[in-house]
């Protein structure tokens, strides 16, 4: 029989079901808050107990998301004041490994290969309890191991490495779920999408290509363009061309003015590229304060603003007068559930739908990603190693080999 380790060294195991006493993790602590770089730090804390319906996974890849920097900074929202732990294990997307069933779990096994959707249940089945699993709650992916609700468990596609397979979850499945069953897109019509190579970008451009929609995708680079291109992006838009388009408090009224002559410089663009004097049926929305008044005058009349966070700020202004006379909605949206994380997931198992990873990084460059995002510094999706001791691994055999070939 094996001995159970204290602990394992970062970026190797122990053998399959032993869970050690410790494991190696990120930790964010109030003391700390800040910017990522400061915010993260490696701490040796206790493997989580499991409570009944819940699995504890060993980590092999994680996905840097927006939300581990908000829960660095701290605000808005303090969310070890929320969940009232010491510490908060940031990390919303993993591919891994099963390593021990909590009480009540029987129709998965240890040694099952999976991805983690970030839909932390309170109470089955209804969206309006949910919990984002590690942003609202302390037990995310930065650590050797992970704890989360049987329910999270869904298939690692085989064709996708563990970096690859730990890079969509959030962003793939928030998308699918604004455009698919928030906005309910339909072929044939037009999306105007923010950050068309962000994180969200990147899958809600894919999606509208798979759907037999037009994505527009606003980008701030070239080589943010050529990655929308290489998505199915119908076309793309430049906003660095349209500086004046931003809303921010206080503005003169020379610069209002200026703001809504970029505005509706910016719809003539869309004009454009349509071919008809119509606006987007759905306007895909993250940006928040900068963008958002001209979210809601360039949807088309009766068309759809779908909001799922707001980066530049969430204190949103703009002229209701376009909303109420075009009769356009605004329709609010939090990541995804289980069934239509599972639907979008299959897209991925039938290869309709792809991971967009731009960048790897290693365990140890954790708080670095975490800045670079936060800098603005980066496109696509990206994903750091945790358990996989190198880029390329499929699965669990190929772990091992690789770990005995390290040792
Ligand atoms: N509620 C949810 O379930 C949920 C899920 C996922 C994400 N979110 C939120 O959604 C937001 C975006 O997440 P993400 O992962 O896609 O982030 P990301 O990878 O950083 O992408 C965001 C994109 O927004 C664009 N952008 C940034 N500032 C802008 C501005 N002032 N004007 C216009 N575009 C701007 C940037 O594209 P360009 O510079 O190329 O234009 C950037 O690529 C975050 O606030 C995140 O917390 C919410």
């Amino acid at each position: 029989m094996t001995d159970t380790p204290r602990i394992v060294p970062a970026g190797s195991l122990p053998e399959l079901g032993v869970v050690p006493e410790q494991m190696h993790a990120y930790a964010i602590r109030p003391e700390r808050f800040g910017p990522p770089r400061s915010s993260f730090a490696l701490e040796e804390l206790p493997v989580w107990d499991l409570r009944p319906g819940e699995v504890l996974v060993a980590v092999m890849a994680a996905g840097i998301n927006y939300n581990g920097i908000w829960a660095g900074l701290g605000k808005p929202v303090d969310v070890l004041a929320k969940h009232g732990g010491d510490f908060h294990i940031a990390g919303s997307d993993a591919s891994g490994v099963i390593w021990a069933l909590g009480p009540d779990v029987h129709d998965v096994d240890v040694g099952d290969e999976v991805v983690v959707h970030c839909n932390h249940l309170l109470a089955p089945g209804v969206n309006e309890r949910q919990l984002i699993w590690g942003y609202e709650t302390p037990d995310g992916s930065f650590a050797q191991f992970a704890r989360v609700q049987r329910q999270q468990i869904l298939d690692k596609p085989e064709h996708l490495t563990w970096e690859e397979a730990a890079s969509y979850g959030l962003v793939y499945y928030t998308a699918h779920r604004m455009l698919v069953d928030r906005a309910m897109l339909q072929p044939g019509e037009d999306v105007l999408i923010w950050g068309g190579a962000g994180g969200l970008g990147v899958f809600a451009t894919q999606l509208c290509a798979a759907m037999g929609a037009r994505g527009i995708a606003v980008v701030s680079s070239d080589e943010k363009a050529k990655l929308a291109t290489s998505l199915g992006a119908f076309a793309t838009i430049n906003r660095k061309e349209f500086p004046d388009l931003q809303y921010r408090d206080g503005m003169t009224e020379t610069e209002t003015r200026a703001h809504r002559e970029a505005i509706k410089a910016f719809g003539k663009r869309i004009w454009d590229i349509l071919g008809e004097k119509k606006g987007p049926d759905v306007v895909f929305e993250h940006v928040g304060k900068s963008t958002f008044p001209a979210s809601v005058f360039l949807a088309n009349p009766f068309g759809r603003i779908v909001i799922c966070g707001a980066t530049t700020g969430y204190n949103l202004t703009f002229d209701v007068r376009h909303l109420w006379m075009k009769q356009k909605r605004i329709i609010g949206s939090h990541f995804a559930d289980a069934d239509s994380a599972g639907r979008a997931n299959r897209l991925m198992m039938q290869k309709k739908i792809k991971p967009v990873m731009t960048q790897m990084f290693s365990w140890n460059e954790i708080p670095e990603a975490h800045q670079a995002m936060f800098e603005n510094k980066l496109h696509g999706t990206v994903s750091c190693l945790v358990g996989s001791p190198r880029a390329g691994l499929k699965n669990f055999d190929e772990t091992r080999r690789a770990h005995a070939k390290a040792a």
